[in-house]
């Protein structure tokens, strides 16, 4: 297995490629990530380095590698509640605010939703909120895509070991919202059936999914480029009702990349609201 003697003209066709197929940039020094996250592909297709792997991927004759490679790329960390403050600032802010306005259905988008664990908190919050004020209920639609047909088909089946479920999920909750198979938890039924799993590239159009009143599109912007960026918070805009709101991650900002929002800030948190 030769991961190890890539050219330079190699890993630059790599890094063209994987922009070109899901916007991540990767810099001059991470010619190791590429070597590690590559190693079990590059074994179980049972090719001779990444040239081989560039070749297969150019000459069209392997569409499933190319699915494979984003794959083993992509970072897919995730976990319950993900700092925690702007799931707060939902269930205290933002739902009393959309909920007494919206049209029915309320609809919530996650933009890349990994293996489920952010549209399911999103879900779970909605329930405590409910719970709380039965007169507001209403029909909830909550949109997850993600790039990853392997992140998606783990986050539709909703089962969770014992390690990633102590990631963030409360006790209570997961009492509460999930129930025992086989030595894992599985997402219950009230739970999962408000969410409907997508498989979507945030650089391809996404108008065709409807507006909303909440994106969550968090920890996915960091990789990509400014221009990808600028590009993708432009569409997402244009996908907000008017006087929504966007998360974006912890250590991600608006910067100058687009100014249709104004930041709303809430007990240490933020939320991005779009301007009249
Ligand atoms: C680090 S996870 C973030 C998960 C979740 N939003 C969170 O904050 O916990 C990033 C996700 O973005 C997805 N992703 C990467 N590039 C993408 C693209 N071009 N379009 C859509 N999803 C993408 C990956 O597959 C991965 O599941």
């Amino acid at each position: 297995m030769a991961t190890e003697n890539i050219s330079a003209q190699e890993y630059e066709a790599f890094c063209r490629f994987l922009r070109e197929a899901c916007g991540i940039v990767l810099g001059q020094n991470k010619l190791y990530l590429v070597q590690s996250r590559l190693r079990r592909l590059l074994d179980e297709e049972k090719l001779d380095g990444i040239g081989q792997l560039i070749d297969a991927v150019a000459s069209g004759r392997n569409l499933r590698i190319k699915g494979k490679i984003v794959d083993a790329m992509t970072t897919n960390e995730t976990y319950w509640f993900r700092d925690l403050q702007p799931y707060t600032m939902m269930h205290e802010v933002l739902l009393p605010e959309l909920l007494e306005r919206a049209s029915q259905p309320l609809r919530i988008w996650s933009a890349a939703c990994s293996s489920g664990q952010e549209p399911y908190s999103i879900s779970i919050v909605l329930d405590e909120f409910f719970r709380g004020r039965p007169r507001l209920r209403r029909e909830v639609e909550i949109v997850a895509t993600d790039i990853s047909p392997t992140m998606l088909a783990r986050a539709r089946e909703g089962v969770y070991d014992e390690l990633t479920i102590s990631r963030g999920m409360e006790q209570e909750r997961r009492e509460r919202y999930f129930e025992q198979k086989d030595g894992a938890w599985r997402v219950k039924g009230d739970i999962r059936k408000r969410v409907k799993f997508v498989e979507l590239n945030l650089m391809k159009n996404f108008s065709n999914l409807g507006h909303f009143d909440l994106i969550f599109c968090r920890n996915v912007l960091i990789y990509f480029s400014a221009e990808l960026k600028k590009d993708i918070l432009n569409r997402i805009a244009d996908s907000l009702k008017p006087g929504s709101y966007l998360f974006l991650g912890g250590a991600e900002s608006m910067a100058s990349y687009c100014d249709r929002f104004e930041t709303i800030r809430y007990k240490g948190g933020l939320v991005f609201k779009l301007k009249p």
